[in-house]
């Protein structure tokens, strides 16, 4: 087995990083049957292991970096079928340059590594771009956003990672939002999935799951399913009713379906 790593960055806090690692992690592993492990690579101010309510490990990724433990002490089995290496609550002096060095035989285990980032433009954040074979930039519609989103696309590409798309997060559909049109002028980066602000997401924590493990079927959690089969080459279809009805009514297809087309053709052309 040959996997990718995929790095979800973003040089802002709160966009939506570690909800859309776990829930990708979700789905590529119960929709796809996917081998995923998630790892914390936000060093500072990690939180993906509490989202997905781990206690405490003996062993992180911080011990892993350190030599004190090695990568196989630090994983953990999520009850939710993926795999996790959460990093250390307490602050441990390590080098983030060492990440990629530590995982990369792991993709001889793993389909899919999903690393969740630091929001700071420091070397933790560096370290992810890296260490990803892929990256997918998180942002949200507002002005100040898009800007790190720029400036985060603008590190990446000096770094010589590829880009992969925008994930576009927490949208309401208002009118002062900015659009996609915005975005993909800006950046020059598709978006290739739009996720709605969703109570759902809250809800699911409080459970410490994914919301697509929580609430499959919502807007959100079928976003996340579309994504995260064109992250592997694979197709998901959505048979909810009301996106039958919309396709009975002939209603055009969205941007990042269009978008999230063009990326399979890509990776079924390689
Ligand atoms: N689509 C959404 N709808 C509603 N709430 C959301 C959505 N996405 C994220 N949130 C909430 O926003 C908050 C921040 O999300 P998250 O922790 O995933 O961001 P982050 O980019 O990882 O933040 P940090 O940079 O601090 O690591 C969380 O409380 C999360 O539940
Ligand atoms: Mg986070």
């Amino acid at each position: 087995m040959t996997g990718k790593t995929i790095g979800v960055i973003a040089i802002k806090g709160g966009v939506g990083k570690t909800t859309t690692v776990t829930n990708l992690a979700y789905v590529l592993s119960n929709v796809f049957g996917k081998k995923v492990l998630a790892i914390d690579a936000n060093f500072s101010a990690p939180t993906l292991g509490q989202y997905l309510g781990i206690k405490e490990n003996n062993f992180t990724l911080h011990d892993v970096l350190n030599d004190r433990a090695p990568i196989s002490d630090a994983i953990i089995k999520h009850e939710k079928g993926f795999d996790i290496i959460p990093s250390s609550l307490v602050p441990k002096k390590i080098n983030p340059y060492d990440l990629k060095d530590k995982i990369e035989h792991l993709k001889e285990y793993y389909d899919v590594i999903i690393l969740d980032s630091s929001p700071n433009l420091n070397e933790e954040i560096l370290a992810t771009m890296v260490a990803s074979d892929e990256l997918f930039v998180v942002t949200t519609p507002d002005k100040p956003t898009l800007n790190s989103t720029v400036n985060a696309i603008n590190v990446a590409q000096k770094k010589k990672t590829p880009i992969k798309g925008i994930i576009l997060n927490r949208v309401r559909d208002k009118k002062f939002e900015v659009n996609i049109g915005d975005i993909e002028l800006s950046t020059n980066v598709p978006v290739v999935a739009v996720l709605p602000d969703d109570l759902k997401v809250l809800e699911a924590l409080s459970f410490s799951i994914p919301a697509s493990a929580h609430a499959p079927d919502r807007d959100l959690s079928v976003e996340y399913k579309k994504l995260g089969g064109c992250i592997i080459g694979d197709n998901f279809n959505d048979e909810r009713l009301k996106t039958k009805f919309k396709k009975i009514f002939g209603m055009s297809a969205s941007k990042q379906d269009v978008n999230r087309c063009c990326m399979l053709e890509e990776s079924k052309l390689k």
